[in-house]
């Protein structure tokens, strides 16, 4: 039911792990089936530097999250939030229809961290606390 590069990259999955003091986490649960994924990403000139998942699913998941990490990595953040599920279930050589569901998480998952990282920026950059809160005497 599955294709050989499912199965392969289930065997021997790419980019398994976590990185730790990542740019940007995305964590995403599939609501069909309760699996959870975290994808991790570091960020260097606008690029996906490195890219790790941690999958707790099923084969697909792992292959589609294995697959993510291969296709985003070296990518600009804008081509890489270009990724699909299609694009994952293509490059997966197909996956099988009852499974397609599970190929929601890797491309959701990628967005996050995408996300993760740019709103993590966002606060970075220039913008100060708000000044507006009054430091108040609690006694
Ligand atoms: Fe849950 Fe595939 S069955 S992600």
């Amino acid at each position: 039911m599955y294709s050989e590069k499912v199965m392969d990259l289930f065997r021997s999955p790419h980019n398994m792990g976590k990185i730790e003091n990542a740019d940007g986490i995305g964590k995403v649960g599939n609501p069909v089936c309760g699996d959870v994924m975290y994808i991790y990403i570091k960020v260097k000139d606008n690029k996906i530097a490195d890219i790790k998942f941690e999958t707790f699913g099923c084969a697909a998941a792992i292959a589609t999250s294995s697959m993510i990490t291969d296709l985003a990595k070296g990518k600009t953040l804008d081509e890489a939030l270009k990724i699909t599920k299609g694009d994952v279930a293509e490059a997966l050589e197909g996956l099988p229809p009852i499974k397609m569901h599970c190929s929601n998480l890797a491309a959701d998952g990628l967005k996050a961290a995408i996300e993760d990282y740019r709103s993590k920026q966002g606060k970075g950059k220039g913008q100060a606390a708000p000044k507006n809160v009054k430091q108040e005497k609690k006694e």
